[in-house]
């Protein structure tokens, strides 16, 4: 009998779910058609010319949509993609500079000043959002909005919040073919939702597998600058948020220059790390035997490692074919740990506290 909630238990796992995160997760192919097909093809771009550059501005759930756009166009796009998450945005943002300006709920504050500091530089802004002060303000200043659906928390919305970027970059004539891979990556994840929903079995269910194997322990992700880097990153989000649990992220082959060193002290912490390794087909091989070799110098020092495979054979797919596996990996590390995984009463707390700041 294994320890802890029962993950083959749906009416319990729906019973700890207050905000939907499980049908979400199983909406999420319709999420990503719809993202596509629907939210940005209607947007206005006539007067968006001469682009020398890309930079996503948003934080937590509504910034990785930038990094998965970034990991995207790294290999196809010869305009650079940056992702800022602050309050200011970095010196060369200009009239030549292409602003999306992410956030869900449209009131998170660095956004709303990201935004004002892209307005004030005479950039080309696109707003998405599901309403908020965010929207306002475009509709207010003219700036053409790509309008999500609420009701979801923001890390469930990804296909919302990362796929109009795409169709942007495609009508722009920067992205061409995007709409293939777009189709083989659903197909992908509708394939993969039979083996990770909640009515697969735990011993069939890699997602199901991979939260018992971090459940009490502390887990360390480690990617690639590929496309697994960006997925690491998102693991620990949704471990942090939707588990309420630590989690870390680095990539090979940096971490092979300094984090592998750390691997001595203090012992009985190491002993609670579990090594996530997100794996692809693609790597250069030097990362790839680097892998190889890593594995074999954390094997007796840490709790375990698991390998996780990207699946599929375009980056869309291969990248969402982990993040998925990943976000329902957390959402039953939730139920493994007995917490609900919606609420994020941390991040209400810092934004509702900051808020009070101003309003002294
Ligand atoms: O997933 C979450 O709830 C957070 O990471 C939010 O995305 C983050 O706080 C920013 O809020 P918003 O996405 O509404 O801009």
């Amino acid at each position: 009998m294994a320890q802890g909630f029962d993950l083959d238990n749906v009416d319990g796992l729906c019973r700890i779910d207050s905000t939907g995160m499980f049908a979400a997760l199983e909406g999420l192919p319709a999420q990503c058609r719809s993202a596509y097909q629907d939210l940005a093809g209607q947007v206005e771009l006539s007067e968006i010319e001469a682009i020398s550059n890309v930079v996503v501005t948003g934080l937590g759930g509504s910034a990785i949509g930038g990094d998965l756009l970034r990991t995207y166009a790294a290999g196809r796009l010869s305009t650079p993609v940056i992702v800022n998450r602050d309050y200011v945005l970095p010196e060369f943002v200009g009239a030549d500079t292409l602003v999306f300006a992410v956030s869900y709920s449209g009131n998170t504050e660095e956004t709303l000043s990201a935004y004002g500091e892209a307005r004030a530089r005479g950039a080309s802004i696109i707003v998405i959002t599901a309403g908020g002060k965010l929207g306002e303000y475009a509709k207010r200043d003219g700036v053409p909005v790509i309008g999500v659906p609420g009701g979801i928390s923001p890390r469930a919305a990804t296909g919302f919040l990362f796929l109009p970027t795409l169709q942007v970059l495609q009508r722009l004539g920067m992205l061409p073919g995007v709409a293939d891979e777009v189709n083989e990556m659903i197909g992908n994840i509708k394939e993969l939702r039979k083996k990770l929903g909640p009515d697969a079995p735990e011993r069939d269910n890699p997602a199901k597998g991979i939260a018992r194997k971090l459940h009490n322990k502390i887990p360390v992700i480690w990617g690639t600058p590929g496309i697994t880097g960006v997925v690491a990153q998102r693991w620990k989000g949704q471990v942090n948020e939707n588990a309420k649990a630590p989690a870390y992220w680095n990539v090979l082959p940096e971490l092979n220059h300094n984090e592998i060193v750390g691997f001595q002290f203090p012992l009985e912490i190491l002993k609670r790390i579990h090594v996530i390794l997100l794996r692809d087909g693609q790597d250069h091989p030097r990362v790839q035997k680097r892998f190889e070799i890593t594995k074999k110098m954390i094997e007796d020092v840490v709790d375990g490692y698991t390998e996780v495979w990207a699946l599929g054979e375009g980056i869309l797919s291969r990248l969402y074919s982990l993040i998925y596996i990943g976000d329902y990996a957390s959402v039953y590390l939730a139920a493994l740990y007995g917490i609900d995984p919606g609420p994020v009463k941390a991040i209400d707390y810092l934004k509702k506290e900051l808020q009070a700041g101003k309003d002294n």
